[in-house]
Protein backbone atom coordinates (compact mmCIF):
# COMPACT_ATOMS: atom_id res chain seq x y z
CA UNK A 1 0.00 0.00 0.00
CA UNK A 2 1.08 3.56 0.11
CA UNK A 3 2.31 5.91 -2.67
CA UNK A 4 6.03 6.81 -3.51
CA UNK A 5 6.93 9.71 -5.80
CA UNK A 6 10.11 11.27 -6.27
CA UNK A 7 11.63 13.55 -9.09
CA UNK A 8 15.05 14.80 -10.09
CA UNK A 9 15.62 16.42 -13.10
CA UNK A 10 15.95 20.19 -15.13
CA UNK A 11 12.24 21.20 -13.82
CA UNK A 12 12.50 23.77 -11.42
CA UNK A 13 8.93 22.99 -9.74
CA UNK A 14 9.80 19.47 -8.21
CA UNK A 15 6.99 19.97 -5.45
CA UNK A 16 4.55 19.97 -8.13
CA UNK A 17 5.60 17.50 -10.03
CA UNK A 18 5.54 15.07 -7.54
CA UNK A 19 1.88 16.20 -5.82
CA UNK A 20 0.57 15.81 -9.25
CA UNK A 21 2.46 11.93 -8.96
CA UNK A 22 0.63 11.44 -5.91
CA UNK A 23 -2.77 12.19 -7.02
CA UNK A 24 -2.45 9.47 -9.52
CA UNK A 25 -1.08 7.27 -6.76
CA UNK A 26 -3.25 8.48 -3.83
CA UNK A 27 -5.68 5.34 -4.49
CA UNK A 28 -2.69 2.93 -2.72
CA UNK A 29 -3.65 5.02 0.59
CA UNK A 30 -4.82 8.05 1.57
CA UNK A 31 -4.49 8.84 5.26
CA UNK A 32 -2.10 11.53 5.35
CA UNK A 33 -0.06 12.70 2.33
CA UNK A 34 3.87 14.66 2.29
CA UNK A 35 6.10 15.80 0.44
CA UNK A 36 10.17 16.76 0.86
CA UNK A 37 12.00 18.93 -1.23
CA UNK A 38 15.68 20.15 -2.15
CA UNK A 39 15.24 23.83 -2.45
CA UNK A 40 17.43 24.85 -4.43
CA UNK A 41 20.43 27.94 -4.38
CA UNK A 42 21.71 25.86 -1.47
CA UNK A 43 24.90 26.20 -0.40
CA UNK A 44 24.74 24.50 2.88
CA UNK A 45 27.47 27.17 4.38
CA UNK A 46 25.26 27.66 7.28
CA UNK A 47 23.49 24.97 9.87
CA UNK A 48 20.12 26.37 8.42
CA UNK A 49 19.86 25.12 5.43
CA UNK A 50 17.79 22.35 5.30
CA UNK A 51 15.61 20.33 3.70
CA UNK A 52 11.39 21.11 3.43
CA UNK A 53 9.09 19.22 4.60
CA UNK A 54 5.40 19.54 4.48
CA UNK A 55 2.60 17.02 5.71
CA UNK A 56 -0.80 16.55 5.95
CA UNK A 57 -3.94 14.33 7.36
CA UNK A 58 -6.48 13.52 5.04
CA UNK A 59 -6.92 12.81 1.45
CA UNK A 60 -4.77 15.17 -1.58
CA UNK A 61 -7.65 15.50 -3.32
CA UNK A 62 -7.43 18.51 -4.54
CA UNK A 63 -4.46 19.88 -2.95
CA UNK A 64 -2.24 22.45 -4.46
CA UNK A 65 1.31 23.51 -3.58
CA UNK A 66 1.22 25.89 -0.29
CA UNK A 67 3.53 28.29 0.39
CA UNK A 68 6.23 26.16 2.06
CA UNK A 69 6.85 24.08 -1.07
CA UNK A 70 6.12 26.57 -3.72
CA UNK A 71 10.16 27.22 -3.92
CA UNK A 72 12.64 26.74 -6.72
CA UNK A 73 13.66 22.89 -6.38
CA UNK A 74 14.83 19.97 -8.91
CA UNK A 75 14.76 17.34 -6.22
CA UNK A 76 11.90 15.96 -4.41
CA UNK A 77 10.17 12.77 -2.95
CA UNK A 78 6.62 12.38 -1.65
CA UNK A 79 4.35 9.93 -0.39
CA UNK A 80 0.89 8.92 0.50
CA UNK A 81 0.00 7.08 2.90
CA UNK A 82 -2.14 3.73 4.53
CA UNK A 83 -1.35 3.50 7.88
CA UNK A 84 0.33 0.25 9.21
CA UNK A 85 2.41 1.21 12.25
CA UNK A 86 1.01 4.26 14.15
CA UNK A 87 -2.22 6.02 14.05
CA UNK A 88 -3.36 8.76 10.91
CA UNK A 89 -1.66 11.90 12.34
CA UNK A 90 0.66 14.84 10.64
CA UNK A 91 4.24 13.03 12.84
CA UNK A 92 3.16 9.47 11.28
CA UNK A 93 3.02 10.98 7.72
CA UNK A 94 6.11 10.51 5.78
CA UNK A 95 8.75 11.45 4.97
CA UNK A 96 10.66 11.11 7.93
CA UNK A 97 14.04 12.58 8.85
CA UNK A 98 17.05 11.30 10.62
CA UNK A 99 18.17 13.61 14.05
CA UNK A 100 19.72 16.26 12.13
CA UNK A 101 16.89 16.70 9.84
CA UNK A 102 19.50 16.17 6.87
CA UNK A 103 17.79 12.71 5.57
CA UNK A 104 14.55 12.64 4.26
CA UNK A 105 12.88 8.91 3.74
CA UNK A 106 9.79 7.56 2.60
CA UNK A 107 8.74 4.01 2.67
CA UNK A 108 6.25 1.24 1.37
CA UNK A 109 6.29 -2.12 3.31
CA UNK A 110 6.58 -3.51 7.00
CA UNK A 111 10.03 -3.26 8.22
CA UNK A 112 9.62 -6.86 10.88
CA UNK A 113 12.40 -6.42 12.91
CA UNK A 114 11.96 -2.38 13.36
CA UNK A 115 11.43 -3.04 17.32
CA UNK A 116 14.86 -4.23 18.09
CA UNK A 117 16.53 -2.13 15.17
CA UNK A 118 14.70 1.14 17.26
CA UNK A 119 15.55 -0.05 20.44
CA UNK A 120 19.27 -0.19 19.50
CA UNK A 121 19.24 3.30 17.80
CA UNK A 122 17.66 4.94 21.02
CA UNK A 123 20.46 3.37 22.73
CA UNK A 124 22.36 5.24 20.72
CA UNK A 125 20.77 8.09 21.44
CA UNK A 126 18.50 8.67 18.55
CA UNK A 127 15.00 10.45 19.13
CA UNK A 128 11.99 9.69 17.37
CA UNK A 129 9.11 11.93 16.16
CA UNK A 130 6.20 9.12 14.88
CA UNK A 131 5.38 5.82 16.31
CA UNK A 132 6.26 4.20 12.69
CA UNK A 133 8.39 1.88 11.74
CA UNK A 134 9.75 3.80 8.92
CA UNK A 135 11.33 6.62 10.77
CA UNK A 136 13.85 4.18 11.80
CA UNK A 137 15.22 4.09 8.27
CA UNK A 138 16.61 7.76 8.47
CA UNK A 139 18.21 7.21 11.60
CA UNK A 140 19.58 4.31 10.89
CA UNK A 141 21.15 5.72 7.29
CA UNK A 142 22.53 8.60 9.94
CA UNK A 143 24.24 5.77 12.50
CA UNK A 144 26.26 4.51 9.08
CA UNK A 145 27.11 7.95 7.56
CA UNK A 146 29.25 8.26 10.77
CA UNK A 147 31.46 5.41 9.84
CA UNK A 148 30.73 4.97 5.75
CA UNK A 149 30.47 9.03 5.18
CA UNK A 150 29.14 8.03 1.81
CA UNK A 151 25.24 7.93 1.39
CA UNK A 152 25.06 5.71 -1.17
CA UNK A 153 26.78 2.70 1.28
CA UNK A 154 25.21 3.87 4.05
CA UNK A 155 21.69 3.53 2.47
CA UNK A 156 22.87 0.04 0.81
CA UNK A 157 23.99 -1.01 4.59
CA UNK A 158 20.68 0.00 6.04
CA UNK A 159 18.69 -1.83 3.82
CA UNK A 160 20.39 -4.79 3.99
CA UNK A 161 19.46 -4.77 8.03
CA UNK A 162 15.90 -4.57 6.91
CA UNK A 163 13.69 -7.32 7.42
CA UNK A 164 10.30 -7.99 5.45
CA UNK A 165 9.41 -6.43 1.86
CA UNK A 166 10.32 -2.77 1.79
CA UNK A 167 10.46 0.05 -1.01
CA UNK A 168 12.37 3.56 0.06
CA UNK A 169 13.59 6.40 -1.14
CA UNK A 170 15.94 8.52 0.26
CA UNK A 171 17.04 12.17 -0.46
CA UNK A 172 19.55 13.79 2.06
CA UNK A 173 20.28 17.41 1.95
CA UNK A 174 23.79 17.02 1.27
CA UNK A 175 23.24 15.21 -1.89
CA UNK A 176 21.87 15.95 -5.58
CA UNK A 177 21.41 12.19 -6.12
CA UNK A 178 17.88 10.22 -4.78
CA UNK A 179 18.55 6.74 -4.19
CA UNK A 180 15.84 3.92 -3.99
CA UNK A 181 16.10 0.61 -3.02
CA UNK A 182 12.85 -2.28 -2.61
CA UNK A 183 12.30 -5.92 -2.35
CA UNK A 184 8.40 -7.19 -2.52
CA UNK A 185 6.87 -3.24 -2.93
CA UNK A 186 7.28 -2.16 -5.82
CA UNK A 187 9.37 0.84 -7.71
CA UNK A 188 9.14 1.85 -11.10
CA UNK A 189 12.03 4.39 -12.29
CA UNK A 190 11.01 6.44 -15.62
CA UNK A 191 13.52 8.17 -17.75
CA UNK A 192 13.10 11.76 -19.69
CA UNK A 193 14.83 13.86 -21.83
CA UNK A 194 16.37 15.53 -18.27
CA UNK A 195 15.26 14.47 -15.63
CA UNK A 196 14.18 10.56 -13.64
CA UNK A 197 10.89 9.53 -12.04
CA UNK A 198 10.32 7.16 -9.27
CA UNK A 199 7.16 5.69 -8.36
CA UNK A 200 5.43 2.56 -7.24
CA UNK A 201 3.31 2.01 -9.73
CA UNK A 202 4.31 2.88 -13.19
CA UNK A 203 0.40 4.77 -14.32
CA UNK A 204 1.96 7.90 -12.06
CA UNK A 205 5.18 8.41 -14.10
CA UNK A 206 3.48 7.73 -17.50
CA UNK A 207 2.20 11.06 -18.27
CA UNK A 208 5.80 11.84 -18.15
CA UNK A 209 7.89 9.37 -20.35
CA UNK A 210 7.23 5.95 -21.27
CA UNK A 211 10.95 4.46 -20.76
CA UNK A 212 10.31 2.83 -17.59
CA UNK A 213 12.90 0.64 -15.49
CA UNK A 214 10.95 -1.78 -13.20
CA UNK A 215 13.38 -2.41 -10.05
CA UNK A 216 13.70 -6.35 -9.20
CA UNK A 217 13.57 -6.98 -5.32
CA UNK A 218 17.21 -6.25 -4.25
CA UNK A 219 18.30 -3.90 -6.41
CA UNK A 220 19.15 -0.36 -5.44
CA UNK A 221 19.40 2.81 -7.74
CA UNK A 222 20.66 5.84 -7.53
CA UNK A 223 19.73 8.62 -9.39
CA UNK A 224 20.93 12.16 -10.62
CA UNK A 225 23.95 13.38 -12.64
CA UNK A 226 25.75 10.01 -12.53
CA UNK A 227 22.68 7.10 -12.65
CA UNK A 228 23.87 3.90 -11.09
CA UNK A 229 21.68 0.61 -10.50
CA UNK A 230 23.20 -1.46 -7.86
CA UNK A 231 22.48 -5.44 -7.34
CA UNK A 232 22.06 -5.35 -3.12
CA UNK A 233 23.38 -9.08 -2.95
CA UNK A 234 26.71 -9.08 -4.58
CA UNK A 235 27.37 -5.35 -4.62
CA UNK A 236 28.12 -5.32 -8.39
CA UNK A 237 26.75 -2.69 -11.02
CA UNK A 238 23.99 -3.18 -13.45
CA UNK A 239 23.22 -1.95 -16.50
CA UNK A 240 19.86 0.52 -16.79
CA UNK A 241 18.20 -0.89 -19.11
CA UNK A 242 14.85 0.70 -20.08
CA UNK A 243 11.87 -0.66 -22.21
CA UNK A 244 9.57 1.44 -23.81
CA UNK A 245 5.36 0.72 -22.29
CA UNK A 246 3.38 0.11 -25.11
CA UNK A 247 0.02 0.90 -22.52
CA UNK A 248 -1.40 4.07 -21.86
CA UNK A 249 -2.91 4.59 -18.36
CA UNK A 250 -6.00 6.31 -18.94
CA UNK A 251 -7.34 8.20 -15.67
CA UNK A 252 -10.69 9.32 -16.61
CA UNK A 253 -12.38 12.32 -14.63
CA UNK A 254 -15.58 11.59 -12.65
CA UNK A 255 -17.86 13.66 -15.60
CA UNK A 256 -21.37 14.06 -14.83
CA UNK A 257 -21.21 10.79 -11.68
CA UNK A 258 -20.55 12.02 -8.38
CA UNK A 259 -18.36 9.07 -7.67
CA UNK A 260 -16.24 6.59 -9.19
CA UNK A 261 -18.01 3.39 -8.17
CA UNK A 262 -21.31 4.55 -9.70
CA UNK A 263 -19.39 5.67 -13.37
CA UNK A 264 -17.63 2.46 -12.97
CA UNK A 265 -20.63 0.33 -12.10
CA UNK A 266 -22.37 2.03 -15.35
CA UNK A 267 -19.51 1.09 -17.74
CA UNK A 268 -19.96 -2.76 -17.14
CA UNK A 269 -22.11 -3.47 -20.24
CA UNK A 270 -19.57 -1.76 -22.50
CA UNK A 271 -16.60 -3.69 -21.31
CA UNK A 272 -18.90 -7.29 -21.53
CA UNK A 273 -19.69 -6.55 -24.59
CA UNK A 274 -16.05 -5.57 -26.08
CA UNK A 275 -14.73 -8.81 -24.09
CA UNK A 276 -17.71 -10.82 -25.73
CA UNK A 277 -16.28 -9.37 -29.42
CA UNK A 278 -12.35 -10.10 -28.91
CA UNK A 279 -11.25 -13.44 -28.44
CA UNK A 280 -7.69 -12.83 -28.37
CA UNK A 281 -4.79 -15.27 -28.74
CA UNK A 282 -3.59 -15.17 -24.78
CA UNK A 283 -7.07 -16.67 -24.35
CA UNK A 284 -6.43 -19.43 -26.72
CA UNK A 285 -2.89 -19.99 -25.13
CA UNK A 286 -4.28 -19.97 -21.88
CA UNK A 287 -7.62 -22.77 -23.36
CA UNK A 288 -4.55 -25.02 -24.50
CA UNK A 289 -2.53 -24.66 -21.10
CA UNK A 290 -5.71 -25.80 -18.93
CA UNK A 291 -5.83 -28.93 -21.61
CA UNK A 292 -2.40 -29.68 -20.48
CA UNK A 293 -1.76 -29.17 -17.35
CA UNK A 294 -1.37 -31.57 -14.28
CA UNK A 295 -3.72 -29.45 -11.99
CA UNK A 296 -4.61 -25.92 -12.43
CA UNK A 297 -4.93 -23.68 -9.52
CA UNK A 298 -6.79 -20.42 -9.56
CA UNK A 299 -5.59 -17.76 -7.01
CA UNK A 300 -6.89 -13.90 -5.99
CA UNK A 301 -8.02 -11.86 -2.76
CA UNK A 302 -10.98 -10.28 -2.15
CA UNK A 303 -13.45 -9.52 -5.05
CA UNK A 304 -10.86 -11.42 -7.22
CA UNK A 305 -11.11 -14.38 -4.83
CA UNK A 306 -14.90 -14.42 -5.68
CA UNK A 307 -14.84 -14.03 -9.67
CA UNK A 308 -12.21 -17.35 -9.35
CA UNK A 309 -14.66 -19.01 -7.75
CA UNK A 310 -17.93 -18.19 -9.74
CA UNK A 311 -14.97 -20.13 -11.95
CA UNK A 312 -14.53 -23.04 -10.81
CA UNK A 313 -18.50 -23.41 -11.08
CA UNK A 314 -18.75 -22.46 -14.89
CA UNK A 315 -15.26 -24.51 -15.78
CA UNK A 316 -17.49 -27.71 -13.18
CA UNK A 317 -20.41 -26.86 -15.20
CA UNK A 318 -19.61 -25.77 -18.97
CA UNK A 319 -16.40 -27.80 -19.85
CA UNK A 320 -16.60 -30.01 -17.12
CA UNK A 321 -12.97 -29.57 -15.50
CA UNK A 322 -12.19 -29.69 -11.92
CA UNK A 323 -9.99 -26.23 -11.12
CA UNK A 324 -8.86 -25.69 -7.86
CA UNK A 325 -9.90 -22.01 -6.27
CA UNK A 326 -7.81 -21.32 -3.35
CA UNK A 327 -7.63 -17.53 -1.12
CA UNK A 328 -3.92 -16.15 -2.61
CA UNK A 329 -3.04 -15.57 1.08
CA UNK A 330 -3.41 -18.83 1.94
CA UNK A 331 -2.28 -21.21 -1.54
CA UNK A 332 1.33 -20.07 0.38
CA UNK A 333 0.02 -23.12 2.82
CA UNK A 334 -0.95 -25.35 0.22
CA UNK A 335 1.87 -25.04 -2.44
CA UNK A 336 3.98 -28.11 -1.03
CA UNK A 337 1.82 -30.24 -4.37
CA UNK A 338 2.67 -27.79 -6.74
CA UNK A 339 5.30 -28.65 -9.32
CA UNK A 340 6.09 -27.63 -12.63
CA UNK A 341 2.81 -29.00 -14.43
CA UNK A 342 1.01 -27.39 -11.96
CA UNK A 343 -0.64 -24.13 -14.04
CA UNK A 344 -1.36 -21.18 -11.85
CA UNK A 345 -3.71 -18.73 -12.87
CA UNK A 346 -3.84 -15.20 -10.65
CA UNK A 347 -6.75 -13.20 -10.88
CA UNK A 348 -5.85 -9.47 -10.13
CA UNK A 349 -7.09 -6.39 -11.01
CA UNK A 350 -4.25 -4.25 -9.77
CA UNK A 351 -1.41 -7.17 -10.75
CA UNK A 352 0.23 -5.65 -7.24
CA UNK A 353 -1.25 -7.38 -4.47
CA UNK A 354 1.14 -9.02 -2.48
CA UNK A 355 -0.60 -11.96 -1.27
CA UNK A 356 -0.84 -12.91 -4.63
CA UNK A 357 2.72 -12.18 -5.74
CA UNK A 358 4.44 -14.20 -3.11
CA UNK A 359 2.65 -17.70 -3.86
CA UNK A 360 3.11 -17.09 -7.14
CA UNK A 361 6.53 -16.71 -7.05
CA UNK A 362 7.16 -19.42 -4.57
CA UNK A 363 5.56 -21.91 -7.80
CA UNK A 364 7.79 -19.97 -10.73
CA UNK A 365 10.29 -21.22 -8.55
CA UNK A 366 9.15 -24.28 -8.48
CA UNK A 367 8.81 -24.60 -12.63
CA UNK A 368 4.75 -24.09 -12.56
CA UNK A 369 3.04 -22.16 -15.51
CA UNK A 370 1.87 -18.89 -14.54
CA UNK A 371 -0.80 -17.12 -16.23
CA UNK A 372 -3.27 -14.19 -14.69
CA UNK A 373 -6.01 -11.96 -15.44
CA UNK A 374 -4.99 -8.73 -14.45
CA UNK A 375 -6.29 -5.10 -15.29
CA UNK A 376 -3.02 -3.08 -15.35
CA UNK A 377 -0.80 -3.68 -17.78
CA UNK A 378 2.98 -3.73 -16.61
CA UNK A 379 2.00 -4.59 -13.14
CA UNK A 380 4.20 -6.98 -11.41
CA UNK A 381 1.41 -10.12 -11.43
CA UNK A 382 1.63 -8.92 -15.46
CA UNK A 383 5.26 -9.34 -16.18
CA UNK A 384 5.87 -12.25 -14.20
CA UNK A 385 2.94 -14.24 -16.25
CA UNK A 386 4.02 -16.74 -19.02
CA UNK A 387 0.57 -16.37 -20.28
CA UNK A 388 -1.15 -12.89 -19.78
CA UNK A 389 -3.71 -11.94 -20.35
CA UNK A 390 -5.55 -8.31 -19.67
CA UNK A 391 -9.16 -7.54 -18.71
CA UNK A 392 -9.31 -4.24 -21.01
CA UNK A 393 -11.79 -2.94 -18.37
CA UNK A 394 -10.07 0.25 -17.45
CA UNK A 395 -8.40 2.27 -15.47
CA UNK A 396 -10.86 1.38 -12.17
CA UNK A 397 -10.52 4.18 -9.49
CA UNK A 398 -13.04 3.46 -6.69
CA UNK A 399 -11.67 1.42 -4.59
CA UNK A 400 -14.22 -1.15 -4.39
CA UNK A 401 -13.89 -3.42 -7.33
CA UNK A 402 -17.15 -3.56 -9.75
CA UNK A 403 -15.86 -3.42 -13.26
CA UNK A 404 -13.09 -5.50 -12.55
CA UNK A 405 -14.94 -8.23 -10.89
CA UNK A 406 -17.25 -8.57 -14.34
CA UNK A 407 -14.25 -8.33 -16.22
CA UNK A 408 -12.68 -11.30 -15.35
CA UNK A 409 -16.45 -13.89 -15.05
CA UNK A 410 -16.67 -13.01 -18.30
CA UNK A 411 -13.22 -14.32 -19.51
CA UNK A 412 -13.23 -17.26 -17.36
CA UNK A 413 -17.20 -17.88 -18.68
CA UNK A 414 -15.40 -17.67 -22.50
CA UNK A 415 -12.45 -19.82 -21.49
CA UNK A 416 -15.33 -22.27 -19.49
CA UNK A 417 -16.62 -22.59 -22.71
CA UNK A 418 -13.47 -22.50 -25.32
CA UNK A 419 -12.57 -25.55 -23.69
CA UNK A 420 -16.16 -26.86 -24.46
CA UNK A 421 -15.30 -25.52 -27.95
CA UNK A 422 -18.29 -23.14 -28.16
CA UNK A 423 -17.04 -19.81 -27.50
CA UNK A 424 -20.08 -18.50 -29.88
CA UNK A 425 -22.40 -19.15 -26.93
CA UNK A 426 -20.41 -17.56 -24.23
CA UNK A 427 -20.27 -14.62 -26.18
CA UNK A 428 -24.07 -15.09 -26.96
CA UNK A 429 -24.77 -15.28 -23.40
CA UNK A 430 -22.30 -12.04 -22.30
CA UNK A 431 -24.34 -10.19 -24.87
CA UNK A 432 -27.56 -10.96 -22.45
CA UNK A 433 -25.73 -9.90 -19.50
CA UNK A 434 -24.54 -6.84 -21.01
CA UNK A 435 -27.89 -6.22 -22.16
CA UNK A 436 -29.57 -7.00 -18.31
CA UNK A 437 -26.87 -4.74 -16.84
CA UNK A 438 -28.03 -1.60 -19.28
CA UNK A 439 -31.46 -2.42 -17.95
CA UNK A 440 -31.18 -2.63 -13.95
CA UNK A 441 -28.98 0.63 -14.59
CA UNK A 442 -31.26 2.61 -16.12
CA UNK A 443 -34.26 1.38 -13.81
CA UNK A 444 -31.83 1.72 -10.43
CA UNK A 445 -34.08 4.15 -8.77
CA UNK A 446 -36.41 0.88 -8.00
CA UNK A 447 -33.78 -0.18 -5.61
CA UNK A 448 -33.87 2.88 -3.62
CA UNK A 449 -36.28 0.85 -1.34
CA UNK A 450 -34.02 -1.86 -0.67
CA UNK A 451 -31.44 0.68 -0.08
CA UNK A 452 -33.60 2.81 2.61
CA UNK A 453 -34.61 -0.31 4.28
CA UNK A 454 -30.99 -1.85 4.37
CA UNK A 455 -29.46 1.11 5.40
CA UNK A 456 -31.01 1.50 8.78
CA UNK A 457 -29.79 -2.07 9.31
CA UNK A 458 -26.54 -3.71 11.30
CA UNK A 459 -26.65 -6.67 9.58
CA UNK A 460 -27.60 -8.29 6.17
CA UNK A 461 -27.40 -12.09 5.39
CA UNK A 462 -26.92 -13.02 1.80
CA UNK A 463 -27.03 -16.84 0.32
CA UNK A 464 -26.56 -18.48 -2.80
CA UNK A 465 -26.39 -22.22 -4.15
CA UNK A 466 -24.31 -23.18 -6.40
CA UNK A 467 -22.61 -20.25 -8.99
CA UNK A 468 -24.57 -17.59 -7.10
CA UNK A 469 -23.20 -18.71 -3.86
CA UNK A 470 -19.65 -17.09 -4.84
CA UNK A 471 -22.16 -14.02 -5.85
CA UNK A 472 -23.24 -14.13 -2.53
CA UNK A 473 -19.80 -13.93 -0.82
CA UNK A 474 -19.14 -10.98 -3.03
CA UNK A 475 -22.21 -9.30 -2.61
CA UNK A 476 -21.49 -9.27 0.82
CA UNK A 477 -17.90 -8.11 0.13
CA UNK A 478 -19.34 -4.96 -1.77
CA UNK A 479 -21.88 -4.13 0.97
CA UNK A 480 -19.30 -4.45 4.00
CA UNK A 481 -16.86 -2.46 2.65
CA UNK A 482 -18.48 0.78 1.31
CA UNK A 483 -21.39 0.77 3.90
CA UNK A 484 -19.85 -0.64 6.96
CA UNK A 485 -22.83 -2.87 7.63
CA UNK A 486 -21.91 -6.33 8.75
CA UNK A 487 -22.65 -8.50 5.86
CA UNK A 488 -22.72 -11.78 5.63
CA UNK A 489 -22.64 -13.95 2.19
CA UNK A 490 -23.06 -17.77 2.61
CA UNK A 491 -24.27 -20.90 0.78
CA UNK A 492 -27.85 -21.80 1.06
CA UNK A 493 -27.21 -25.07 2.78
CA UNK A 494 -25.06 -23.81 5.03
CA UNK A 495 -27.90 -21.61 7.24
CA UNK A 496 -29.20 -24.65 9.10
CA UNK A 497 -24.85 -25.22 10.20
CA UNK A 498 -25.15 -22.28 12.55
CA UNK A 499 -26.29 -19.13 11.01
CA UNK A 500 -30.01 -19.37 11.07
CA UNK A 501 -29.16 -18.75 15.04
CA UNK A 502 -29.08 -14.81 14.23
CA UNK A 503 -31.97 -14.64 12.08
CA UNK A 504 -34.92 -12.76 14.26
CA UNK A 505 -37.68 -10.41 13.27
CA UNK A 506 -36.77 -8.03 10.91
CA UNK A 507 -33.24 -9.25 10.10
CA UNK A 508 -32.53 -8.22 6.08
CA UNK A 509 -31.72 -11.28 3.93
CA UNK A 510 -31.02 -11.37 -0.17
CA UNK A 511 -31.62 -13.93 -1.50
CA UNK A 512 -30.35 -14.64 -4.99
CA UNK A 513 -32.62 -17.43 -7.01
CA UNK A 514 -31.92 -17.65 -10.25
CA UNK A 515 -33.68 -20.52 -12.34
CA UNK A 516 -31.29 -22.81 -12.47
CA UNK A 517 -30.51 -26.14 -10.56
CA UNK A 518 -30.66 -24.04 -7.02
CA UNK A 519 -34.43 -22.66 -7.57
CA UNK A 520 -35.91 -24.99 -5.26
CA UNK A 521 -33.83 -25.18 -2.49
CA UNK A 522 -33.04 -21.84 -2.11
CA UNK A 523 -36.91 -20.80 -2.46
CA UNK A 524 -36.65 -23.51 0.71
CA UNK A 525 -34.28 -21.66 2.42
CA UNK A 526 -35.85 -18.14 2.31
CA UNK A 527 -38.85 -19.56 3.73
CA UNK A 528 -36.92 -20.77 6.56
CA UNK A 529 -35.49 -17.51 7.19
CA UNK A 530 -39.29 -16.04 6.94
CA UNK A 531 -40.23 -18.11 9.13
CA UNK A 532 -38.04 -16.91 11.69
CA UNK A 533 -38.79 -13.13 11.06
CA UNK A 534 -36.08 -12.28 8.05
CA UNK A 535 -36.94 -9.88 5.87
CA UNK A 536 -36.59 -11.22 2.43
CA UNK A 537 -35.29 -9.46 -0.91
CA UNK A 538 -35.37 -12.32 -3.51
CA UNK A 539 -33.52 -11.38 -6.84
CA UNK A 540 -33.99 -13.52 -9.97
CA UNK A 541 -36.03 -13.79 -12.70
CA UNK A 542 -39.58 -14.23 -10.75
CA UNK A 543 -41.46 -12.65 -8.16
CA UNK A 544 -42.31 -15.66 -5.62
CA UNK A 545 -44.71 -15.15 -2.64
CA UNK A 546 -42.01 -15.33 0.16
CA UNK A 547 -40.10 -11.95 -1.27
CA UNK A 548 -40.97 -8.99 0.69
CA UNK A 549 -38.78 -6.70 -1.94
CA UNK A 550 -38.23 -8.09 -5.58
CA UNK A 551 -35.15 -6.78 -7.61
CA UNK A 552 -35.42 -8.61 -11.02
CA UNK A 553 -32.58 -9.97 -13.03
CA UNK A 554 -33.91 -11.43 -15.97
CA UNK A 555 -32.12 -15.08 -16.99
CA UNK A 556 -28.86 -14.96 -18.71
CA UNK A 557 -28.29 -18.54 -18.40
CA UNK A 558 -24.39 -19.42 -17.70
CA UNK A 559 -23.32 -15.14 -17.77
CA UNK A 560 -26.64 -14.98 -14.82
CA UNK A 561 -23.54 -14.52 -12.33
CA UNK A 562 -22.69 -11.13 -14.10
CA UNK A 563 -26.28 -9.60 -13.97
CA UNK A 564 -26.99 -10.85 -10.71
CA UNK A 565 -24.41 -8.89 -9.28
CA UNK A 566 -25.07 -5.36 -10.43
CA UNK A 567 -28.13 -4.98 -8.24
CA UNK A 568 -25.62 -5.83 -5.33
CA UNK A 569 -23.27 -2.98 -5.97
CA UNK A 570 -25.75 -0.38 -6.69
CA UNK A 571 -27.49 -1.14 -3.79
CA UNK A 572 -24.18 -1.00 -2.04
CA UNK A 573 -23.13 2.09 -3.24
CA UNK A 574 -26.54 3.79 -2.46
CA UNK A 575 -26.47 2.76 0.82
CA UNK A 576 -23.21 4.02 1.70
CA UNK A 577 -24.44 7.48 0.11
CA UNK A 578 -27.64 7.35 2.36
CA UNK A 579 -25.34 6.63 5.00
CA UNK A 580 -23.27 10.09 4.00
CA UNK A 581 -20.46 7.64 3.31
CA UNK A 582 -17.62 8.49 0.58
CA UNK A 583 -18.40 5.01 -1.33
CA UNK A 584 -14.86 5.67 -3.50
CA UNK A 585 -12.56 5.98 -0.78
CA UNK A 586 -13.84 3.59 2.39
CA UNK A 587 -12.15 3.80 5.31
CA UNK A 588 -9.32 1.51 6.01
CA UNK A 589 -9.04 0.13 2.85
CA UNK A 590 -6.60 0.64 -0.35
CA UNK A 591 -6.64 0.07 -3.65
CA UNK A 592 -3.51 -1.71 -3.80
CA UNK A 593 -2.86 -4.10 -1.34
CA UNK A 594 1.03 -4.40 -1.63
CA UNK A 595 1.92 -5.14 2.57
CA UNK A 596 0.90 -8.54 3.66
C1 LIG B 1 -13.02 -5.35 -3.06
C2 LIG B 1 -11.67 -5.14 -3.48
C3 LIG B 1 -10.61 -6.02 -2.91
C4 LIG B 1 -9.69 -6.50 -4.03
C5 LIG B 1 -8.50 -7.28 -3.45
C6 LIG B 1 -7.61 -7.83 -4.53
O1 LIG B 1 -13.89 -4.50 -3.73
O2 LIG B 1 -11.39 -4.30 -4.27
O3 LIG B 1 -11.14 -7.09 -2.23
O4 LIG B 1 -10.41 -7.30 -4.89
O5 LIG B 1 -7.75 -6.43 -2.64
O6 LIG B 1 -7.10 -6.83 -5.33
P1 LIG B 1 -6.56 -7.11 -6.78
O7 LIG B 1 -7.68 -7.59 -7.61
O8 LIG B 1 -6.00 -5.81 -7.23
O9 LIG B 1 -5.51 -8.18 -6.64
Amino acid sequence: MCGIFGYIGSKKNAAQTVLSGLKLLEYRGYDSWGIAIKPQNLKLKTQNEKLIIDKHIGKIGKAVIGNKLSVISHLAIGHTRWATHGGVTDKNAHPHLDCKKEIAVVHNGIIENFEDLKKDLKNKGHKFASETDSEIIPHLIEEEMKTTKNIEKAVKNTFNKLKGMNALVVSSIKSNEIIAAKTGSPLVVGKGEEDFYLASDASGILPHTKNLLFMSDNQMVILGKKPKLLNLLDGKTEKMTFEKATWETKFEEKGDFPHFMIKEIGQQSTIIRSIAKNIDSQLEKLTAAIENAHGTFFIGAGTAYHAGLVGTYLFSKISKRHVNMAVASEFNYLLDFINKESLIIALSQSGETIDVIEPLSIAQKKGSTIASLVNSPGSTIFRMSDIKLLLNAGVEQAVASTKAYTAKVSKLLIISYMIYKREDEASKQLLLAAEEIDRIIKEKEKLKPVADFLSKSENVYIIGRGVSFATSLEAALKIKEVTYIHAEGLAGGELKHGTLALISKGTPCIVFAPQDETYQAILSNAIEIKSRGGVIIGVGPKKEDVFDYFIQVKDCLDANPIAQIVPAQILAYLIAVKRGLDPDKPRNLAKSVTVK
